[in-house]
């Protein structure tokens, strides 16, 4: 896929398709006034003979004149603007139909709608990666590859001159957010015999070393090195497989020397079957997604260092199996965390927590400002909040809001869940420090608090990405979410460096 801008100027315009929008009023104005006119009256007959429907976001094909090959009309709504979610469907929509064409290449006006208070970066960002969405293909496991979606390979973007700077750096934005998303997209769909957490650290270093920047590094932890940690926890949830686990920790040094980094800590399962606590076996193959949140944050880093962000990034991996076995652990049994807690797991199926819990007290030697960890934490929040929404948990206002604003603004959102002092209780144990499970009420927001007894010394936040990590059904596959709002978020606090 290539991406380019192009000035405006309609009357030296060669192309093999245009993507032109045409408002509400069927007038002709700005540049669909100077294509109509270089095209000698092909658009104005065309809208005149009502083809064009109506309805937001309608399209329709055309012939076009002179060195514009074909057009595809796209209605919006020039009184009103556009929604973000319209504006993206509307993109998807003018492409799919620039695909079923013989066009290879062709020019973007859609950049020129209004949308909200969006400017034409941002416009530009969404059209790539709505491109990029809708060209991903989880065909590497197959033994033939898939077609194509058409021949469309070349997007230019026909901007003002004195948008043509933004536009170009939105352009290497979209990019880097888009491969930043597929290779979250790639490790979430990896089969678990394939993506074990020894593949992560493999593909961890990969990734460090095609970056090829000397202010990413990487380190991958072993089982051995796990246990010099005095991890109990991570540990205990580690033991029943045959697969060693792996800790990766990834810092990037793009912001001054003294300054806090800001963490990413991820949820790794690379398969949960619940462990002696045994999932039920409908849709089980779908806890091979159970490493998006691992996913997440090494598709960050791949954006963040791509984006080439003046600010200094922790990430922390903890990758292990979850699995029935002789020497797993069971129900009952007492282990220590690295923070020196004790914890009695009552359900081994509440095992994000045990691992996440001791990256949450190693990552506070990084001496973050701010931590955020992203797990696939539990099916209490995809009841609560289905698949639209990431359930955000943090006690910390400005954090909220900035995680939600980033959120909403590239269309990767997540909302606030509680996380008050009562909500703890239910994780009493009479035997050891807490337990790991708090009943089935509130059930995401008794891990969040467990979560919280362990992310001491920084500010925190945690993101449930059980509901928005992947789709299931016809459309299964992973969605790289949330690598868009925690990229946005990162691009957000660059800005204010
Ligand atoms: N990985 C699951 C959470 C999950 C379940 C995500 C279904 C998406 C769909 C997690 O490890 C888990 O099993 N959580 C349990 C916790 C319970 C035992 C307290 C759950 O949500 O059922
Ligand atoms: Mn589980
Ligand atoms: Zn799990």
């Amino acid at each position: 896929m290539q991406f380019s801008t192009k000035t405006l100027a309609a009357d030296k315009l060669k192309t093999a398709c245009l993507i032109l929008p045409i408002d509400q009023t069927n007038k002709l104005t700005g540049v669909a006034a100077q294509v109509d006119q270089t095209t000698g009256g092909a658009v104005k007959a065309a809208v005149d003979s009502g083809d064009l429907g109506a309805k937001l976001g309608s399209i329709a094909l055309i012939t076009g004149a002179g060195a514009i090959a074909r057009i595809i009309l796209v209605r919006y709504d020039s009184e009103n603007g556009l929604t973000q979610r319209q504006f993206a469907e509307t993109t998807r929509q003018a492409l799919r139909a620039v695909m079923g064409t013989a066009a290879s290449q062709t020019v973007s006006m859609l950049q020129y709608i209004d949308v909200e208070e969006r400017s034409t970066a941002w416009k530009i960002r969404a059209q790539i990666m709505a491109l990029r969405e809708l060209n991903y293909r989880a065909d590497q496991w197959k033994s033939k590859r898939e077609a194509a979606n058409g021949k469309l390979a070349i997007i230019e973007f026909a901007v003002d001159k004195e948008d043509l700077e933004a536009a170009q750096a939105a352009i290497d934005q979209g990019i880097a957010l888009a491969d930043g998303v597929d290779l979250a997209k790639d490790l979430g769909n990896a089969p678990g015999n394939i993506c074990t957490p020894t593949y992560l650290g493999e593909q961890a270093k990969l990734l460090v070393r095609q970056a090829k920047s000397a202010r990413l590094k990487v380190q991958v932890f072993n089982e051995r090195q796990i246990a010099g940690l005095k991890m109990g926890s991570f540990l205990a949830v580690a033991k029943g497989s045959d697969q060693p686990p792996r800790m990766i920790v990834l810092e990037y040094k793009g912001g001054a020397a003294k300054q806090a980094p800001i963490a990413l800590v991820g949820k790794g399962i690379t398969f949960d079957t619940g462990g002696i606590s045994l999932k039920p076996g409908a849709e089980m193959d779908e806890m091979k997604f159970d490493m998006c949140g691992a996913a997440s944050v090494l598709g960050t880093f791949k954006a963040a260092v791509k984006m080439k962000l003046p600010i200094n990034l922790v990430g922390v991996i903890v990758t292990c199996e979850n699995m029935p076995s002789g020497k797993a652990v069971k129900p009952g049994d007492i282990v220590t965390s690295m923070s020196g807690q004790t914890i009695e797991i009552l359900n081994t199926d509440a095992e994000g927590r045990l691992i996440l819990c001791d990256a949450l007290t190693y990552v506070a030697r990084f001496k973050p400002s701010t931590v955020i960890d992203i797990a696939t934490l539990t099916g209490a929040c995809v009841i609560a909040l289905g698949a639209h929404h990431s359930g955000l948990f943090t006690q910390n206002l400005d954090l909220s809001n900035n995680l939600r604003a980033a959120g909403q603004h590239i269309g990767d959102t997540c909302w606030p869940m509680p996380l008050d002092d009562e909500y703890h209780d239910g994780l009493k144990s009479n035997f050891a420090d807490m337990a790991n499970i708090g009943g089935r009420a509130g059930g995401a927001i008794t891990a969040a608090c467990f979560l919280a007894k362990f992310a001491k010394g920084y500010e925190w936040a945690h993101l449930d990405i059980a509901g928005t990590a992947w789709k299931s059904g016809a459309a299964k596959g992973a969605t790289g979410r949330p690598v868009p709002l925690l990229t946005q978020y990162l691009l957000d606090q660059a800005a204010q460096q």
